[in-house]
C-alpha cells in the first residue's frame, strides 16, 4: 500500500505520518508538502530515516507537478491535509486559501481521475457547518447539518468538500470526507489558541482572549483524530462523510485558565482584545456515526490531553522557540499589537 499524505509537515498531518509510519512498516508513506510558513521539517525529524517514509516538496495546486508525482509514484491512497488552516489569516488575506484549499483539492482530484486511485480522503473541518448558539447545548453538528460557513477559511474548506462529493458522483472517484473539531497536541503551530497561550504564559507575555472568551470549541487530542482517519481510509464507506469529535467542549476562557493554572502563572496575564470578525460562537460534534460504524471513540479526555500537551511544549522548547523567533514575530505584531 502506498499512501501520499499531503500537508504532512504541518500539525495534524505530521502527527498522522508518525502514526502511520510506525504502525504500518509494510506501507510506503510519502509526505507531499509545500513547506509554507506552517510546514516544518523538524516535525518529521524522527521519521526521515525510516525505510517506509519519503518526503517530497511540492504544491498541491501545481498541476504539472502533481501529475508527475502520480505518474512516478502510482499511489493507492491520498490523504489530503494540505491547507491554509488559520481563520485569522483568512480574514487578513483570503486569496491563498482559495488557491490551496479549493484549487489544490481540485488538482488532486483530477490527478486521481487521470491516474486512478483506491481512495481519496479529504480532511475537512467542523467549521463547514458554521456555528451553534451558546444557549442551545442540546444541539450538535451531525453529518446532515447544512453547510453554512462564516470565514473565508471555512468557505474554502466547504467548497472543497462539495468538489470532492461532485467528483465522487460524476466521475466515481472513491472518496471519503472527515470533519473534525479543534485539535490540540504536539507540533501545533503557535498561531493557534492553545500553543499560543502556552508559549506566552511561559514567556510571561499577555494572553490575548478575543471578545469575552465565551466562545466554545470541542477539543480533540490529535492522536484521536489520526486514529479516526486511519479507520476511515481502511474501513469507511466510500462516498460518506464522518464527523470526528469527542464531547470535550470548553469556553476559550476555561482553556486559557486551565493552562495558566497548570503552569503556575497569574490570571492577570489575561488580556481581552478586539473580537475576531464573524467569530463562530460554538462548535460541537455528534460523533455517533463514526462510533456506530467504525467503533471509534476518543481515548484522551481534555483534562489529560492538555497536561500531556503542556508537558510536550515544556520538553520541546526548541521546536516552538525557533518558530516564534523568526517571521512569526512580524505576524504576531500585525495581529496583536494595539488590538
Ligand atoms: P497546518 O497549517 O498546521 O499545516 C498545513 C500544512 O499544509 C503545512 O505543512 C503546509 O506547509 C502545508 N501546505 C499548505 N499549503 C500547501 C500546498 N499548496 N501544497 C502542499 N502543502 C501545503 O494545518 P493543520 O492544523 O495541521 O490542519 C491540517 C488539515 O486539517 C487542514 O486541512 C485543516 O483544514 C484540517 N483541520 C484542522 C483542524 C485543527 O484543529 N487544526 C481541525 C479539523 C480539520
Ligand atoms: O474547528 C476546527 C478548526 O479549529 C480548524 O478547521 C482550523 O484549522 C483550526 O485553526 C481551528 O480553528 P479555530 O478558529 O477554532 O482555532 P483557533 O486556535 O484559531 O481559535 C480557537 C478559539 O480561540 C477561537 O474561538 C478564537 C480564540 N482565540 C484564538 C487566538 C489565536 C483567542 O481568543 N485568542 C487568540 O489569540
Amino acid at each position: 500500500m502506498k499512501i501520499i499524505v499531503t500537508g504532512g509537515a504541518g500539525f495534524i498531518g505530521g502527527n498522522f505520518i508518525h502514526h502511520m509510519v510506525n504502525k504500518y512498516p509494510q506501507y510506503q508513506i510519502i509526505c507531499l508538502d509545500a513547506l509554507t510558513y506552517a510546514g516544518n521539517m523538524e516535525t518529521l525529524k524522527s521519521v526521515m530515516e525510516k525505510p517506509n517514509f519519503k518526503f517530497i516538496k511540492g504544491d498541491i495546486a501545481d498541476r504539472e507537478f502533481v501529475y508527475g508525482l502520480f505518474e512516478d509514484e502510482k499511489p493507492d491512497i491520498i490523504v489530503n491535509f494540505a491547507a491554509e488552516s488559520h481563520v485569522d489569516r483568512s480574514i487578513d488575506d483570503p486569496e491563498v486559501f482559495l488557491k490551496t484549499n479549493y484549487i489544490g483539492t481540485g488538482v488532486l482530484l483530477d490527478a486521481c481521475r487521470k491516474y486512478g486511485i483506491k481512495r481519496y480522503h479529504q480532511v475537512s473541518t467542523d467549521e463547514v457547518y458554521g456555528d451553534l448558539p451558546l444557549d442551545r447545548t442540546d444541539l450538535f453538528f451531525t453529518e446532515e447539518t447544512p453547510l453554512h460557513t462564516s470565514s473565508p477559511y471555512s468557505a474554502s474548506k466547504a467548497a472543497a468538500d462539495l468538489l470532492v462529493q461532485a467528483y465522487h458522483r460524476t466521475f466515481g472517484i472513491p472518496v471519503t470526507i472527515s470533519r473534525c473539531s479543534n485539535n490540540y497536541g504536539p507540533y501545533h503551530f503557535p498561531e493557534k489558541l492553545i500553543p499560543l497561550i502556552i508559549a506566552n504564559c511561559l514567556n510571561e507575555k499577555p494572553l490575548p482572549v478575543y471578545g469575552k472568551g465565551e466562545n466554545v470549541r470541542d477539543w480533540l487530542y490529535v492522536e484521536d483524530h489520526c486514529r479516526a482517519i486511519d479507520l476511515i481510509i481502511h474501513d469507511g464507506r466510500v462516498g460518506e462523510v464522518y464527523n470526528i469529535g469527542g464531547h470535550n467542549e470548553r469556553t476559550n476562557l476555561q482553556v486559557v485558565k486551565t493552562i495558566i493554572h497548570a503552569l503556575g502563572k497569574s490570571e492577570d496575564l489575561i488580556t481581552y482584545v478586539t473580537d475576531r470578525l464573524g467569530h463562530d460562537m460554538r462548535y460541537a460534534i455528534d460523533p455517533t456515526k463514526i462510533k456506530n460504524e467504525l467503533g471509534w471513540e476518543p481515548t484522551t479526555l481534555f483534562d489529560e490531553g492538555i497536561k500531556k500537551t503542556i508537558q510536550w511544549y515544556l520538553d520541546n522548547k526548541s521546536w516552538w522557540e525557533n518558530i516564534i523567533s523568526g517571521e512569526y514575530q512580524k505576524y504576531y505584531d500585525k495581529m496583536y499589537v494595539g488590538r
